[in-house]
């Protein structure tokens, strides 16, 4: 398939196969920050591309290739966050630990208002891997992710512990449970995708794991979130999407292109007509 390459200022997007971009068009060593959100092997349907490979055995032999590539790609200092499907993180993380330094597995949980399972336990969260080069010297901005400490500080409890007994500081650093509300039609964030990552969710991982100007790639862009988030927080974002349908959504969210071989590239339209409030917005955050 033949890569297009778009960019604006610090942002480059490129539509092709991840694969193939990263071999011809990324420098070794050049990445500080990498969101690996591929394909789960679970048969959604991502426009013309179903996510079915013939085995479990082919899906993980096909990891292995962009994993190889990303750690080829990733500067010395730097940091890797690999999503997948709960049955293909096992792969995945037995592969990457003996390559790179898994410093927590994550689970990213939400609730789910759709069709609940009946007969088992439904899923309600998806793993996500937080991997580093060299686990001496990465990036962690733990200053600029903490959140409040709900337990100690809000009931004014007393730390006995300390030599000079004190107040439970009120913030900390996220634990490896992350609450963050999937993304729904009604936010102003939506895009028309299966499996659209929210902007909450990459804020955190983005401040914690990379610093101002820092180079940050996301090989199965999607919608576009991570290059979105990076650039609003002054990061360099590149960005790789191989269907054209969702190449559109980032030419569009990321200000690069107004239209795309004539069609003019608009948000989705929403069918519902009214605003929504600040107050039915709160029902989406994270409590
Ligand atoms: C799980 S989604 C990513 C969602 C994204 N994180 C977001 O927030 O919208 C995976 C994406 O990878 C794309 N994809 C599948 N195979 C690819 C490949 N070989 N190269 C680049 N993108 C690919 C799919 O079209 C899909 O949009």
């Amino acid at each position: 398939m033949k890569i297009h390459k778009f960019q604006r200022g610090d942002v480059e997007v490129f539509w092709g196969d991840a694969l193939e971009v990263m071999s011809e068009y990324i420098p070794d060593l050049s990445i500080d920050l990498i969101f690996a959100d591929p394909p789960y092997n679970i048969g959604k349907n991502f426009s013309k591309f179903i996510d079915k490979w013939e085995s479990e055995r082919a899906y993980s032999e096909w990891c292995h290739e962009w994993l190889d590539l990303c750690i080829q790609k990733l500067k010395p200092n730097g940091t890797i966050y690999v999503m997948s499907s709960t049955q293909g993180i096992p792969y995945i993380d037995l592969y990457l630990r003996e390559r790179l330094h898994i410093l927590s597995r994550i689970v990213w949980h939400y609730d789910s208002s759709g069709v609940q399972a009946r007969n088992y336990f439904g899923s309600l969260y998806e793993p996500i891997l937080h991997c580093v080069k060299d686990k001496k010297n990465y990036t962690f901005n733990s200053e600029d992710i903490l959140i409040e400490a709900k337990t100690g500080a809000k009931r004014k409890l007393i730390d006995y512990r300390k030599t000079t007994p004190q107040l439970y500081s009120s913030h900390k650093v996220p634990g490896n449970v992350w609450y963050f509300p999937r993304v729904r039609y009604r936010m102003p964030e939506y895009e028309n995708h299966p499996s659209q990552k929210p902007e909450s969710l990459m804020e955190r991982i983005i401040k914690a794991s990379s610093n101002a100007s820092d180079v940050v790639l996301d090989p199965f862009s999607g919608t576009f979130t991570t290059c979105a988030v990076a650039n609003r927080l002054g990061r360099q974002a590149i960005g790789i999407e191989l269907q054209e349908e969702y190449t559109k959504i980032g030419l569009r969210r990321l200000r690069i292109q107004t239209e795309f071989r004539g069609e003019t590239l608009r948000a989705p339209q929403k069918t519902y007509k009214q605003k929504i409030t600040s107050s039915q917005l709160s029902l989406f955050e994270d409590k």
